[in-house]
């Protein structure tokens, strides 16, 4: 298994190219089972989970071809990614699929949709809290689908079609309200959700269904309208920049000290994040090209943040933020309120020396002077880079193992760091 090894101290200099949001990437690749005609997608991340969709919709019959470098692209541009869902041969997701991501549940509404019938197997994913599935359940039955759960798997049939509905989330929730979106684009009549979720990457799904031909308005609010459609096309669409990605950076060089191009980020899909990156001590300038973070070596401030849904503070950027205050002149406290266990990266900081007191879902951070490199490992994916994040300020050397975290979610990040300076290496095997 590979490992990522870090010599702390370096500043970060230079330009991070910022790829494609994986989090919007995979329910847009999943919406190619929604129509027979070709999905062709923009700025596709080179990610390890992007690969396991592919695995997963191929299963399903979905080809899948990813174009050639063109000239003048270097190695970081996004892929160009087309799939063709031209036959459904197999409505289940076997759990050899499933249980490594929990995105891949999701295709449950497309195939329940477009064949009345699906067999998905219950899902997996970071481990992260118990993460149920009730929501999903509750709406695909509100568009009239029969579903019931039989050895580890959501069975689900609509034989005669779905139909519109009024589905009321009793919180927010990111992955039902894609996959509501998604089946109601194919159900007859009219739905509308209530409670959905306003994250940048349900937007990015409704301007791609609605270029295949679905009618929904009000994608980035509380309240979405979908009027059903018989049927839906291809289209080629670009996926929209990585919020996390950008915020991960954005705390990493507000660690090291340094000045850093985020270059392609855009800051309206984080201003909650940046806005906590500037009060910690970051410097952060809008410009054409992306994002400038600088920090000129001065302390960081500490300060009191709870994740929330969009447009608040993320949860996917909860664990960066921890390593970031970890070195804060003064106490910080961080509230998750999303997942009830995000917290597996605490006693790996504290492996580095950082100060932090956990009480439910509060944490409370007392900012030390130094850290110190160790060898320290991850069992989710945002634990895993926050650990990266500590390690470029430790002193002496961090060893990250179980990388593949990391690959499921952040493209090349040796490289991307290793250009602006850091001595960062993967060690293979
Ligand atoms: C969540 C995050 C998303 C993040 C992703 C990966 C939110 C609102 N969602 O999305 O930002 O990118 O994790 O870290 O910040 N829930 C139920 N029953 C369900 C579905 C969800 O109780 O059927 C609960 C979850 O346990 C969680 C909350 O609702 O506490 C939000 O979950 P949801 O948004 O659906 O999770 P993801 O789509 O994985």
């Amino acid at each position: 298994m590979d490992r990522i090894r870090i010599v702390g101290g370096a500043p970060l200099h230079g330009t991070i190219p910022i790829s494609g949001a994986k989090n919007a990437t995979l329910p847009l690749m999943i919406a190619s089972l929604l129509t027979d005609e070709t999905l062709v997608l923009d700025n596709v991340p080179r990610l390890a989970d992007v690969a396991q969709m592919k695995r997963i919709l191929s299963n399903h019959g979905v080809d899948h071809a990813v174009d050639g470098k063109r000239a003048g692209q270097n190695g970081m541009a996004g892929e160009t990614l087309r799939l063709t869902a031209r036959e459904i041969v197999d409505t289940e997701a076997p759990y050899d699929l499933v249980s490594t991501m929990r995105a891949s549940f999701w295709v449950v509404g497309p195939l329940i949709a477009r064949m009345g019938e699906a067999r998905v197997s219950l899902p997996g994913g970071c481990a992260i809290g118990t993460r149920p599935v009730d929501f999903f359940i509750t709406a695909l039955r509100g568009l009239g689908a029969e579903l019931d759960i039989d050895g580890g798997y959501v069975v689900a049939r609509a034989p005669k079609g779905l139909r519109g509905n009024r589905i009321v989330f009793p919180r927010v929730t990111v992955g039902a309200t894609h996959v509501t979106m998604m089946a109601a684009a194919l159900a007859r009549g009219e739905t509308v959700i209530e409670n959905a979720a306003r994250e940048p990457e349900i937007v990015d799904l409704a301007t791609c269904l609605t270029a295949m031909g679905a009618r929904i308005s009000g994608a980035g609010t509380s309240t979405i309208h979908i009027d059903g459609v018989d049927r839906l096309s291809g289209t080629r669409h670009t996926v929209l920049p990585d919020r996390i990605e950008t915020g991960t950076y954005a705390m990493a060089v507000t660690m090291t000290g340094g000045d850093v191009l985020l270059e392609g980020a855009r800051p309206d899909l984080l201003d909650t994040a940046l806005g906590v990156v500037a009060a910690v001590g970051g410097e952060v300038t809008s410009t054409n090209e992306g994002i400038r973070v600088a920090r000129n070596g001065s302390g960081l401030a500490p300060v009191n943040v709870t994740t929330e849904p969009f447009p608040g503070f993320p949860t996917d950027l909860q664990a960066q933020l921890m390593a970031l205050v970890t070195r804060a002149d003064g106490v910080s406290k961080i509230r998750e309120t999303i997942f009830e266990n995000r917290f597996m990266h605490v006693q790996e900081l504290a492996r580095l020396g950082a100060d932090i007191n956990l009480d439910g879902q509060h944490a409370t951070v007392t900012g030390v002077k130094r850290l110190k490199g160790a060898q320290v490992m991850a069992t989710d994916l945002r634990a895993s880079v926050s650990l990266v994040i500590a390690g470029l300020a430790a002193d002496g050397e961090t060893v990250v193992n179980r990388v593949y975290h990391l690959d499921r979610g952040f493209e090349r990040i040796e490289d991307k760091l290793g250009a602006c300076g850091a001595a960062i290496e993967r060690l293979s095997g």
